[in-house]
Formats: structure tokens, C-alpha cells, sequence
């Protein structure tokens, strides 16, 4: 079994080709969540405290995206929440997502600047490890924005490298300067890979946005 480092490296090095990446995490998908458990990464943890303290009613429209296995969507449904949506491009991913029966539609997509969802269809976007380098681009927080209705919650993990270095600082500026959403809640930056020696320089926060 390889271990958590080395399918870190391997889809970092993939560098956001769709069939690759894609690829990689259908190999991956069996040793996901008992490596990801004991990694000791909080973005779950986090994200879903702030899905607890910003989305009030466990009946929302909630879209996991880059819902991976559904860890996220596993521990909002032992919180309450009853009405969540997966998307995610690796069928492997999906498929042990789809075992966990807590989501009501699974999608097989990618998040981009369009998304092939109905448009201000949803009351809340979660997504851990996906707005990262390599993976989500910058311009899948606008395909975020137009899935969500007006006031949704958008609440996201992002790297520090992803918001330095490929553009998502930039982007969260557009979208401040225009008034597209606003801001309710920011995590301290925090290790991602508390017991990694060789991550031990990557860092995230978890934001919270409320669209306009
Ligand atoms: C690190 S995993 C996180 C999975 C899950 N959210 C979790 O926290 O356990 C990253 C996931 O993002 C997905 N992914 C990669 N690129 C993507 C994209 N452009 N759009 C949507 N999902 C993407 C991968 O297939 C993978 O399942």
C-alpha cells in the first residue's frame, strides 16, 4: 500500500490534467479515508463547524463538491443535515461516496467557471482539498457562485500556495471588489499534515462566504 505522501506527490505532479488526476484518485479511493482519518487534517473538521454555525436549517440544499469518499457529507448527515449533493470527476471516489448513503445525487463533473448544474439551485457549497494547486481552478469559485442561490453559504479549504501562487488571491479580490459575495468567517492558517514530515510546509484555511 502506498502511503500518504506518495499520493500527495502523484497528484500534485499531475498538475490539474483532468484524465490523470482523475486517475490517480480512482487508485486511490480504496486507502482515501483511513489514510485522510489519520493524517490528522482538520479542513473537515473545521468546515463542517462552520457549515454548523452559518447554515441553521438541516433541510438546506447542500453541494458537496469535491466530495471525493464523502467524508464531509458523512459527518454534516451525523450532524443532521438531510438534503446533500456530491460532485466529484473520479468514479472511485464516487463510488465509495455513494456506499456511505448519505447523499441524495451524486455527479460525475469537474468544478470550473461553468458547472453543469442548475444555476442558483443551491443553499450551500462545501468543498475540502479541492481549491488547491492542481486540482480546482481559480475560476470554479464563479461556476460555485452560479450554482448558489443568493445568500447560500460558500465554505471552502484553500492552500496557502493555491491563494500565493496560482491565482486565488486574485480571484477573491474580483469577486470582493464586484460584491459577488461576503465575507463571514476565516479559520486560522493551519497545518495541513499535522504528523507529516514532508508536508509539514503546507498550510489552508477554511473560508466562509455568503453570496449576494
Ligand atoms: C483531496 S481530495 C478531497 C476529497 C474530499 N472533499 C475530502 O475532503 O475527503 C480532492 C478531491 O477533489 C477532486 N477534484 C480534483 N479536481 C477537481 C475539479 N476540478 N473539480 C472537482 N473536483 C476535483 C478529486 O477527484 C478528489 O476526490
Amino acid at each position: 500500500m502506498e502511503d500518504l505522501e506518495t499520493w500527495l506527490e502523484r497528484v500534485y505532479q499531475a498538475n490539474g490534467e483532468h484524465q490523470t488526476l482523475a486517475a490517480l484518485y480512482d487508485q486511490w479511493a480504496g486507502d482515501y479515508d483511513q489514510q485522510l482519518w489519520a493524517s490528522g487534517n482538520p479542513y473537515i473538521a473545521i468546515a463542517t463547524g462552520l457549515v454548523g454555525r452559518h447554515v441553521t436549517d438541516y433541510g438546506a440544499r447542500i453541494l458537496d463538491a469535491g466530495c471525493g469518499t464523502g467524508n464531509m457529507a458523512q459527518v454534516l448527515h451525523q450532524m443532521g443535515y438531510q438534503n446533500i449533493d456530491g460532485l466529484d470527476p473520479s468514479s472511485g471516489m464516487l463510488a465509495i461516496a455513494q456506499r456511505k448513503e448519505v447523499y441524495q445525487q451524486l455527479h460525475q463533473l469537474y468544478l470550473d467557471s461553468q458547472i453543469d448544474l442548475q444555476d442558483a439551485s443551491y443553499d450551500a457549497v462545501v468543498a475540502a482539498g479541492v481549491l488547491t494547486h492542481g486540482h480546482a481552478p481559480p475560476e470554479a469559485l464563479d461556476g460555485i457562485l452560479k450554482i448558489a442561490r443568493s445568500g447560500a453559504a460558500i465554505i471552502f479549504s484553500l492552500s496557502l500556495i493555491a491563494f500565493e501562487e496560482y491565482g486565488f488571491k486574485q480571484k477573491i479580490d474580483e469577486l470582493d471588489a464586484s460584491g459577488a459575495w461576503e465575507k463571514l468567517d476565516q479559520s486560522l492558517l493551519f497545518r495541513t499534515y499535522p504528523f507529516s514530515d514532508k508536508e509539514a510546509n503546507l498550510r489552508h484555511w477554511v473560508m466562509a462566504y455568503r453570496k449576494c
